[in-house]
């Protein structure tokens, strides 16, 4: 859709296995080839001539797909998670070296304004040294808070997901935390049920973690709730709780934190109705068009799975 509706860009080409589907979006932004079945995409990947390539195929399909575009020097905007493996994000990392490929991560809350302005306030001292956050995010889970498009449950096959509701929702909130903060250290611990869904992996989640500068990190995922999602940053100033689910509503302590000029942004801020996911896209068009790489990048991408799969590994 943000490809559809940004004048500088032309889509040329779709894959899906089913026809249905392909004919249905291709009719819908007027995309003249199409290339169906289950393979058919490296076949699209080889015979168009190609700028971009943006993956939105099931998880499992991701780390392939990047390495046939790599291939064929595609620029390449993928959805989150970018890979379901360690041996994955290296054999993309080793691919991309000595490419001057334009690689995005679709972590699209980066280019929510409100994130930016908590950034502010944190870079400009007004909470002091950060001491913890706290980011909450649920759900009612794939195919009850949206429609898919595929008629099979991926998302409750580990094969073809890769993992639960961490992989889904829990790489969106270490990747804005990384943004606001920097660089996690390690991850300490996880705690996880399977409580409302049919499949194997979590449904619920918390881990807890560090980050470089020391600051603690939390973070609980469910697919068992009513959408919820807010931040709770708590420094040696003062603290900030943001609920983006509620208007954005923002409580703060001390009072005294009024006065802070960036904390008053963040309280004045009105959202202007534009969809992260077109601003990113544009962003991703424009950074090509001047060779540019930002974020976030393959290193967003790669350190957001990295953090899962620390966390999973202290499962057993
Ligand atoms: N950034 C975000 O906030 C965000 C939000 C939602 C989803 N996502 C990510 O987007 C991805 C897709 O999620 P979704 O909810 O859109 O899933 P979905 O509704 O099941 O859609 C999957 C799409 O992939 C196509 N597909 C499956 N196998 C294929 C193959 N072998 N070749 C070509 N196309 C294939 C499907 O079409 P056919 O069934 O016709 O093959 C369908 O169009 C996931 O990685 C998810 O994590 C990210």
């Amino acid at each position: 859709m943000g490809y559809s509706k940004n004048p500088k860009c032309e889509i040329v080409a779709i894959a899906s296995r089913t026809a249905e589907h392909a004919r249905a979006v291709s009719e819908r932004f007027n995309i003249p080839n199409v290339y169906v079945g289950g393979d058919n995409w490296k076949n699209l990947l080889d015979k168009e001539e190609l700028d971009i390539v943006s993956i939105c195929t099931p998880n499992y399909l991701h780390a392939p797909i990047v390495l046939k575009a790599i291939e064929n020097d595609c620029n390449i905007l993928c959805e989150k998670p970018i890979a379901i493996s360690r041996e994955e994000l290296s054999q993309i990392e080793e691919k991309l070296k000595n490419k001057n490929i334009i690689f995005f991560t679709s972590f699209q809350k980066r280019y929510n304004p409100i994130f930016k302005l908590l950034k502010d306030i944190i870079e400009n001292d007004a909470l002091g040294k950060i001491i913890s956050l706290r980011y909450y995010f649920s759900h009612y889970g794939p195919y009850k808070s949206w429609k898919a498009v595929s008629e099979e449950k991926w998302f409750f096959d580990s094969q073809k997901a890769g993992g639960g509701v961490l992989l889904d929702l829990g790489v969106h909130c270490i990747d804005i935390m990384r943004y606001l903060i920097g660089e996690y250290d390690i991850v300490n611990g996880i705690n996880y049920n399977t409580s409302c869904l049919k499949m194997t992996a979590e449904d619920n989640c918390n881990v807890l973690f560090r980050f470089k500068n020391n600051a603690l990190g939390f973070i609980t995922t469910s697919w068992c709730n009513e959408p919820l999602e807010t931040i709770d940053i708590f420094g040696t100033k003062g603290y900030i709780k943001l609920d983006l689910t509620n208007k954005n509503f923002v409580s703060y302590g001390p009072r005294k934190l009024k006065k802070n000029e960036y904390l008053q942004s963040l309280i004045d801020y009105k959202p202007s109705g534009d969809i992260a996911q077109y601003v990113l896209a544009d962003h991703f068009i424009e950074c090509i068009k001047k060779k540019t790489q930002e974020n976030p990048n393959f290193e967003d991408g790669k350190r957001a799975v990295e953090f899962v799969l620390d966390a999973y590994s202290l499962k057993e």
